[in-house]
């Protein structure tokens, strides 16, 4: 899919979400005097956010509270910093204000339930932004195809080992507290099993980066390097963050740009290793298109209007059946279309992308 269809898909799945009927509103919600707006008043989002040390939750938050303020609604943030009590607690304290909506990225898509309970029963309308969050009611869950994103890197990287779809392969999965992580291995699965069963692909090593870690990352491609003499021909890790890990313990043992090495979300240091040839790839996310589709859809629940979603995905919670969900498209992007995907978009600058690359080198990026 070219960048063309994915931004035509992203804007009519926001033209469907914004404005119509919400087939499945949370009853419980509905109605609920509690974040009722008084007449006049300013509404107020609450985003309750895991982690701000990646780059890739700082741009969620600015784009957010920037899309949020556009709109004439003021956000108030709260970053747990990976602490799973820190989280139900910061969101209590949400509600304990009076907050007209929450956004919760949660660190731990079980633990956050309890919560959302107390949302619920406070009357306030709660969106799970990014990552789902299980057993519980949500109003909406708004993410981009998790399970594609693991289908496009497992794709990219047996089309591109030195023999295509044969090979030895080490795979670094993300956290296990996060739903999203269990979605990209199935994802990868999808396409590796067919030939892990026949035999042409062997997975010569495989973990979880706990947190997303970085050195988490370089961890298991340490062991990885050390367990096999660095024989393998590609590293399937799961984002740009456990990717930059596993690039710098290649380079280390002296094997920087001899291995396959994906990503995911178009992190600038990413961009900046792909096109240095390092990293092979990585997965573009466009967080705008996600940012603004998640104001204007806090923005409705907020005022209690209608919003429709026309997806729906199972988060295990009973009676009420799937959570009314939207979700986003995603695009492969390595050096070759790095210039009409990231940069054209204004996703990263071709300057910061290029700033370890001499002038008369780099692409123009008309
Ligand atoms: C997100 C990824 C991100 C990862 C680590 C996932 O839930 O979907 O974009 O790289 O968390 O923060």
């Amino acid at each position: 899919m070219n960048i063309r269809t994915v931004l035509m898909t992203i804007s009519l799945a926001l033209s469907i979400v914004i404005g119509l009927a919400l087939s499945r509103q949370n009853a419980g919600n509905a109605g609920a005097s509690g974040s009722n707006p008084a007449d006049g008043a300013k509404l107020v989002v609450g985003l309750s956010l895991d982690t701000l040390k990646e780059e890739r939750w700082q741009g969620d938050r600015d784009r957010f509270v920037a899309e949020c303020n556009k709109l004439g609604v003021d956000v108030k943030v709260e970053d747990a910093n990976s602490d799973d009590s820190a989280q139900n607690k910061q969101v209590e304290a949400l509600i304990s204000l009076g907050v007209n909506v929450i956004v919760i990225v949660p660190h731990d898509g079980t633990a956050m339930a309890q919560a959302v309970e107390k949302a619920n029963k406070a009357g306030i309308p709660v969106i799970a932004y990014d990552r789902l969050i299980k057993n519980c009611d949500l109003d909406l869950y708004l993410s981009f195809d998790n399970v594609r994103v693991g289908e496009l890197q497992a794709r990219y990287l047996l089309d591109h080992l030195p023999t295509p779809n044969k090979g030895r392969i080490v795979r670094i999965y993300g956290a296990p507290t996060d739903n999203n992580a269990k979605l990209f291995k199935e994802g990868q699965d999808n396409i590796l099993k067919p030939l892990i069963d026949k035999g042409d692909i062997t997975v010569v090593h495989e973990d979880w980066a706990e947190n997303w870690k970085p050195e988490n990352g370089k961890k298991i491609t340490n062991a990885a390097i050390t367990a096999l003499n660095g024989k393998f021909d590609g590293i399937l890790a799961s984002n740009d963050g456990t990717a930059g890990g596993a690039v710098q313990s290649l380079i280390e043992a002296g094997l920087g740009g001899k291995i396959l090495v994906t990503g995911q979300d178009a992190e600038l240091a990413a961009c900046q290793r792909i096109v240095a040839g390092t990293q092979t790839m990585t997965i573009y996310k466009p967080l705008k298109t996600l940012a603004a589709g998640a104001a204007e859809a806090a923005v409705t629940l907020a005022k209690h209007r209608p919003l429709i979603a026309r997806q729906s995905v199972n988060n295990g919670r009973k009676d009420k059946g799937d959570v009314p969900a939207i979700l986003f498209d995603v695009i492969a992007v390595d050096r070759d279309n790095m210039c009409k995907t990231v940069i054209s978009d204004g996703f990263q600058k071709r300057d910061d992308v290029y700033s370890g690359i001499p002038e008369d080198k780099r692409p123009k990026c008309p």
